[in-house]
């Protein structure tokens, strides 16, 4: 493997493996991009081709070729292997069947076995193929996606599979058998049977995941039926579809996300190939925080731009506006295409593919479609306005560009009648509570550009005593002091790979010896003022709903008093320049 790796860095170049992703161009002896993997403006992405790797100071991505490919396809090391071999015509020799073999490519080939029995078996059944003709999918559509059906039986995928060696450990390790708690002699049974099964590849196209819809309707069991979460299958990081669509995404720019695996197929059948499907997946706030690392994520690798396409009822319009919230903090532009009368995409392109091209066509801007949706509700003015407040705003205020989000306000505006100095009043609001010190796993990992000024300052400051290795000396008091033990202690928990990328960003900055005096002092006293700001504004959000009483008295003095503090700081700091 180790030759394999050689081989390949020596026959490609990395620039040539980056440049197929990214548009690279010179600076000096390097190359340099606007980074993929984190949202930015100007290029802080460089390729060094002498040292075969690439290193980003916007967002601290770095590697060689290997991990660039992992990162972008969103695939692990022998995924990368895989798609570098092939580019640079090196053959990786067959490892089938050596005992040696690692667990996860085992898992990978049960996988691949279970997928082909379900090929064989949809081929066998009447029944089945017929349910799949009648939901208008092509046979050569069914080739293309490898669906298949999972025989109305208790044990016959683990026969089959058990036949060929398999254990039944690999088989429950993979999802695909289940042990019940009942006393019987054979507690193991499948975890699809008399379904339709679709596989769920990953970015590199490997089966890691099925899903099963029921053939007759049950009220008494879930149509759609996943794999359990596995090693291999994690939820909320796998879109179905996307190793058919990423090629087609990155030529066409774009994506369109459906929720369903039958909008997905049947997209693809109309040839809408650079359509992914999010399975019904909920997104939760925890995916926003970790947005870049969803699914989602994933697609911004290939393109910045999405059209969101759910089912146009209520959950769909609710889960169509939290993909768009994640997919715009990510740096995303967002439309939404929207199919009145309450049909999904699978129908409307399975009666009227051309309606369904058109449907896509009239995708609007997410700000525009939830004001509409809101609109369409017929509200008192004043109940409007909450709306925005609550429905609109949220996703104004996740754009980073204040140029499109004062845009965006003047759209709304003009849709609804509220006035712009109203929103500009609301959205205010939403920033500021946004720009709390975040939990400790946001500090990685996230877009710069979406950090609290307060919390860069942190990290620079942080980056500076690592730097130095002054973390535990004298001569920089007041940045010890400043951070205080708490965001210390909380800095130096980060893992050392975090901890030097910090320290490098500073590097990149104020070069080796870090920057002088004069602005240590101007970050320590900045993020003083950030923090004072944040306790007044705090405060003055509470005075609102306490005015006249006695405990309002007390907030306004306390108000009053940090508005003090933060202009003898600001004075402090203008005295200095
Ligand atoms: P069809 O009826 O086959 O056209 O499916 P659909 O896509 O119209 O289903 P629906 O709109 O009801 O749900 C949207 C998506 O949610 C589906 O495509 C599935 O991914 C998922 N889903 C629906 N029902 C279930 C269920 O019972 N269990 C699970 N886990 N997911 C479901
Ligand atoms: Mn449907």
């Amino acid at each position: 493997m180790k030759d394999h790796v050689e081989e390949i860095k020596h026959k490609l170049s990395v620039v040539d493996v980056v440049g197929g992703y990214v548009k690279l161009e010179r600076a000096g002896k390097n190359m340099r991009a606007r980074c993929p993997f984190h949202n930015e403006k100007t290029p802080s992405f460089y390729v060094s081709p002498e040292r075969g790797s690439f290193v980003c100071f916007g967002c601290g991505a770095k590697g060689d070729m290997f991990t660039f490919v992992e990162r972008i396809e969103g695939v692990d090391f022998f995924g990368a292997l895989k798609t570098l071999a092939e580019r640079a015509g090196v053959e990786l020799t067959p490892t089938r069947g050596d005992k040696d073999k690692n667990e996860r490519s085992r898992e990978f080939e049960i996988l691949e076995d279970a997928t082909i029995f379900f090929e064989n078996e949809l081929k066998k059944n009447e029944l089945a193929q017929a349910y799949v003709a009648s939901r208008g999918i092509a046979p050569s559509t069914v080739q293309i996606m490898r669906m298949g059906y999972a025989p109305a039986e208790w044990r016959s995928l683990r026969t089959y599979l058990k036949a060929r060696g398999w254990s039944d450990g690999e088989m429950e390790k993979t999802g695909l058998i289940k042990r019940t708690d009942k006393q019987t002699s054979d507690p193991f049974y499948d975890v699809f049977r008399d379904r339709v099964v679709f596989p769920i590849a990953d970015a590199s196209g490997r089966v890691v995941a099925f899903s099963g819809r029921i053939v007759v309707d049950d009220p008494k069991a879930p149509k759609y039926l996943n794999s359990p979460e596995t090693d291999l299958y994690r939820k909320s990081r796998i879109l179905y579809g996307l190793d058919k669509a990423k090629q087609r995404i990155r030529e066409m720019d774009y994506a369109i996300l459906v929720e369903g695996q039958m909008d997905l197929v049947m997209s693809h059948q109309a040839g809408l190939r650079n359509t992914v499907a999010s399975s019904g997946t909920a997104l939760s706030d925890e995916e926003i925080r970790d947005g870049e690392y969803t699914g989602l994520g994933l697609i911004t690798r290939l393109t910045k731009n999405i059209i969101i396409a759910f089912d146009s009822d209520a959950a769909g319009t609710k889960a169509a506006l939290r993909a768009a919230k994640i997919a715009m903090s990510l740096g995303m532009d967002v439309k939404v295409a929207f199919a009145r009368g309450g049909k999904d995409p699978a129908e409307i392109i399975q009666t009227e593919p051309k309606a369904w091209a058109q449907i896509l066509k009239e995708a609007q801007p997410v700000v525009e479609f939830a004001t509409e949706r809101l609109l369409e509700k017929k509200l008192a003015h004043k109940d409007l306005h909450r709306g925005i407040r609550d429905e609109v705003l949220p996703l104004v205020a996740t754009n980073e560009s204040a140029l499109d989000r004062s845009r965006m306000l003047n759209v709304v505006s003009t849709m609804t009648g509220v006035k712009v100095s109203d929103l500009e009043q609301d959205i205010m609001n939403i920033t500021e509570d946004r720009g709390h010190v975040t939990p400790s796993n946001r500090i990685i990992g996230m877009p710069v550009e979406n950090m609290s000024r307060e919390e860069r300052l942190e990290r620079m400051l942080f980056g500076i005593l690592y730097g130095q290795n002054k973390l535990n000396m004298n001569g920089e008091n007041d940045i010890q002091e400043v951070l205080g033990a708490g965001r210390l202690l909380h800095y130096n928990s980060l893992p050392d790979i975090d901890k030097s990328m910090l320290a490098t960003h500073v590097e990149t900055l104020y070069g080796e010896d870090g920057p002088q005096l004069k602005d240590k002092i101007d970050m320590v006293l900045n993020l003083t003022l950030e923090r004072t700001k944040r306790k007044r504004d705090e405060i003055g959000r509470e005075m609102r709903t306490a005015i006249g009483s006695p405990r309002g008295d007390a907030l306004l003095k306390e108000f009053e008093s940090l508005s003090k503090e933060m202009s003898d700081i600001t004075n402090k700091l203008s005295s200095r320049q």
